[in-house]
């Protein structure tokens, strides 16, 4: 067989893939053509439909399936350096966080109500997004950190859009698939939507047929996704394979290794980080740093891409930004840049006293100048001492 030949699974198809003559069996009627270019989502899911499990690519005359090893030994590429100062930068993402946290919501109610999503108002703020990120990307990185109980949902799709900002960009991705990779995460858990409110808040665990329910939030995302007009196959997998596992222990179909493309992989290290560090009715948050040290963990049981967790650990630092530390003389201090030369001497405005148990006037400390003297002991989860971020960031 001509070696620019493949046979992909139909989960591997994506826009700008080339279909071969080869496929003539499935192809329903002289009408349909029966090779071409893949330009849009809509014919993937055409084609899934018509129940194609496997297919013919020429990887000459278009895309081919990203190898999961294409990651390996692969450097990560250090964040852009801010271009402007953070002060300046928290205003803009603490109004992006407000405004996305709130497009997210009014989109899932219009969606309850049967109308379609409107993927501009998505892919706009996006873009603002990925601009902040190359402004100081410390802003919108301190903000995810920022989070109020009731509000889970909404921000945690905002989170998973800025860590896999930062994520993307630690493996070079630009331009438009930068994008679509951001506008992707905004829109990976729309399917909880169809979720009944009684199971998707519910405090306790959940009883096997409700777990059952909560799992198909993915499948629903793909149905409203499918109708949704300029939807791209990259923003569609996201939605589709975010609980995928590279060891085939994930949902809704089990796929596993090479079947789950990149941006699909990438979504499952962020997603559970997120989910991780967020205090929930049923857990207890986890300081940043524990929650990077369990990415380690599930990327060597098999769950996680192991290549990814390590591209994602060297873009967040030891000491992610907006998490808090303890520093030496019993002073806890929230992190709010990270110093790519020394990631163990971050800056840190310490706040808190831990002999008195109080909270004390604001210190600015940069822990890389020397003539300062401290240093961080270890990290610490905010909540554990009743810490509140939010006048601090
Ligand atoms: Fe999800």
């Amino acid at each position: 067989m001509n070696p620019s030949i493949k046979q992909i699974s139909i989960d591997q198809l994506q826009v700008g893939m080339f279909i071969t003559e080869g496929n003539s069996e499935w192809v329903p009627n002289e009408n349909y053509s029966r090779k071409g270019m893949v330009k849009r989502a809509e014919v993937i899911e055409q084609i899934r439909a018509l129940g194609v499990k496997e297919l013919y690519i020429d990887t000459s005359l278009g895309k081919d399936v990203e190898p999961a090893n294409a990651v390996k030994n692969k450097a990560s590429k250090p964040l852009p350096v801010p271009k402007v100062s953070l002060a300046k930068e928290i205003e803009n993402a603490k109004a992006m966080q407000s405004e996305a946290t709130a497009l997210i919501s009014r989109c899932m109610a219009d969606i309850k109500m049967g109308a379609a999503l409107e993927l501009t108002e998505f892919t706009d703020i996006s873009g603002r997004m990925i601009e902040s990120l190359s402004q100081n990307y410390n802003a919108l990185a301190c903000v995810t950190q920022l989070r109020e109980k009731d509000r889970y949902l909404m921000e945690h799709s905002f989170n998973v859009s800025v860590l896999m900002g930062i994520l993307a960009h630690a493996l070079g991705y630009s331009g438009d698939t930068l994008q679509e990779m951001v506008t992707g995460a905004l829109l990976h858990d729309v399917g909880k939507i169809r979720i009944a409110d009684e199971i998707l808040h519910k405090p306790g665990g959940f009883l096997p047929e409700e777990w059952d329910e909560m799992k198909r939030h993915v499948t629903y995302g793909e149905e409203v996704l499918q109708k949704t007009p300029s939807i791209t196959s990259i923003m569609m997998d996201i939605c589709a394979q975010h609980h995928e596992r590279i060891d085939g222990s994930g949902y809704p179909r089990g796929l596993s290794g090479d079947q789950i493309p990149i941006h699909s992989r990438m979504a499952s290290v962020v997603d559970v980080y997120d989910a991780i560090t967020a205090e929930r009715v049923y857990h207890k948050g986890m300081a940043p740093t524990v929650a990077l040290k369990k990415l380690m963990e599930w990327s060597t049981e098999g769950h996680l891409d192991p290549q990814l967790v390590r591209h994602f650990i060297n873009a967040m630092g030891v000491y992610p930004v907006g998490s808090v530390v303890e520093l030496d003389k019993q002073k806890l201090a929230v992190v709010l840049e990270a110093n790519p030369n020394d990631p163990k001497k971050p800056k840190v405005i310490q706040m808190y006293d831990l002999k008195i148990r109080r909270y004390v006037n604001k210190l600015a400390i940069d822990l890389a100048d020397e003539r300062c003297g401290r240093h961080i002991v270890k990290a610490v989860y905010a909540e554990s001492y009743g810490i509140k971020l939010e006048g601090f960031i």
